[in-house]
């Protein structure tokens, strides 16, 4: 199993690029099962999670090939409407066919997800708007099986914002007979580039950028093309490595739109920061102030990036706390911090972090994919050697994040 070597070494200068964005192709990808045809995306990374989704839709009957970072989708012939439980279970965001099956074949058979590292996750919120809009749903030997002649338009309330749940809502409604309503949608970044993809397709939403979407159903939908958005975690993620360096560091390729409150959170840490239309640099400060964080949807400091701030705040002149309103369990990298000589406490949902003079190398553990990237940061800001064991995570997300940082003055070694 591969790991990563890292001398610490907070002298990080330079410019980093950001790649597309994942949670965003994710749900592109399953949209292409909703027309006939070859559709096209842009500006995709090389991750494993999109690899996963490449090899599920492969499964479903639809040919799908990489080169560099176009990705082509021909979702001519769909023969099989089963997402099997050796996908499903590698990766969550599999229950993303499931709209898509529906409209088109009026039938799916979806692996029911299981718990993962940061919480239990369930898909209720999917199953109930599927439910509303008409599909018979019932859940045996670890499958949801649903089917329905046809979709038919319903308005939908949310009673949570969920990202997935939202998509897979859209999904399956563009093919609906009729209008439907979504209610306390989730509006994250990740949601307009799904519409914006959908009604390239053909389909009718309106509502983008608020809690309300309104889906007129169309006969049938075509194939698309579209550049992919930029990903804001990574982006994040690159941004907190500046803050924890001793020079000034600039992210490229990014939306500085999409990232207002970590960057908001980022100058309360001491940080200056210079936006330009697609690019930050990062101007660190000398003493690293405690800042509090909690997360919520989006427009709310995002959840992914909550283990990446923590990492921050461990280094911080002082006492802060850090909540995870989203996914009250997420704090699994928190044991791995403090063999690194951070000093963190967890109690329910907050972790307290008093800031110390500086991190130890040491061995830890990846545990899930963000968890992962705040042990890359604080490895590279720890005095002496960090080897990282299970860094399949990393590669779910991230792709080659040791390339990157290398390039910028990190010193990670893969092996
Ligand atoms: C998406 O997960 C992202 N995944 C996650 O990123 C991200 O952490 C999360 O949104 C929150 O921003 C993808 O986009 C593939 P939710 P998702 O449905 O859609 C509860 C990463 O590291 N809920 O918005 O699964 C849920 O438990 C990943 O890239 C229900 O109760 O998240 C949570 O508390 C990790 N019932 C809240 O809603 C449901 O049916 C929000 O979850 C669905 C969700």
């Amino acid at each position: 199993m591969e790991q990563f070597i890292i001398e610490g070494n907070r002298n990080l200068s330079g410019t980093i690029p950001v790649s597309g964005a994942k949670n965003a192709i994710l749900p592109a990808m399953a949209a292409c099962l909703l027309a006939p045809g070859t559709s096209t995306l842009h500006n995709v990374p090389h991750l494993i999670d999109l690899k996963t989704m490449s090899l599920l839709l492969r499964v479903l009957g639809a040919k799908v090939e990489m080169e560099n970072d176009v990705l082509s989708i021909d979702a001519s012939h769909i023969d099989s409407y089963e997402a099997p439980y050796e996908l499903v279970n590698k990766m969550r965001a599999s229950i993303y066919v499931l709209g898509p099956l529906l409209a088109r074949l009026g039938i799916a058979k979806v692996s029911f997800p299981g718990g993962c590292a940061i919480g239990t996750r369930p898909v209720d919120l999917h199953l109930m708007a599927m439910e509303a809009l008409g599909a018979h749903i019932t859940v045996e030997h670890g499958y949801i099986n649903a089917k329905a002649d046809k979709l038919v338009g319903a308005d939908i309330y949310f009673p949570k914002s969920s990202v997935g749940a939202t998509i897979n809502a859209l999904m399956a409604a563009v093919l609906a007979k009729g209008v439907t309503s979504l209610f306390n949608a989730a509006m994250e970044p990740e949601i307009d580039a799904t519409i914006d993809f959908l009604n390239l397709m053909g389909a009718q939403i309106s509502g983008k950028g608020t809690t309300t979407l309104v889906i007129e159903g169309v006969e049938k939908l075509h194939p698309a093309e579209m550049e992919m958005i930029p990903d804001r975690i990574e982006a994040g993620t690159f941004l907190i490595a500046g803050a924890l360096s001793t020079n000034p560091v600039t992210v490229t390729n990014c939306n500085p739109n999409h990232l207002t409150l970590p960057m908001e959170k980022l100058r309360a840490s001491g940080c200056e920061l210079e936006v330009e239309n697609c690019s930050i640099t990062v101007y660190p400060p000398e003493i690293i102030q405690p800042v509090d964080i909690i997360t919520l949807p989006y427009p709310g400091f995002p959840t992914d990036l909550q283990a990446q701030f923590t990492v921050l705040m461990c280094l911080a002149d002082g006492i802060s706390f850090i909540e995870d309103t989203i996914f009250p369990d997420r704090f699994a990298h928190v044991a791995e911090l403090n063999r690194l000589q951070a000093d963190i406490r967890v109690e329910q949902n907050i972790a307290r972090v008093k800031g110390v003079k500086k991190l130890s190398g040491a061995e830890v553990m990846a545990t899930d994919l963000r968890a992962s990237a705040a042990l890359v940061l604080a490895g590279i800001a720890a005095e002496g050697k960090t080897v990282i064991s299970r860094i399949y995570h990393i590669d779910r997300g991230y792709d080659h994040i040791e390339k990157k940082l290398n390039a910028i003055g990190a010193k990670i070694t893969r092996s």
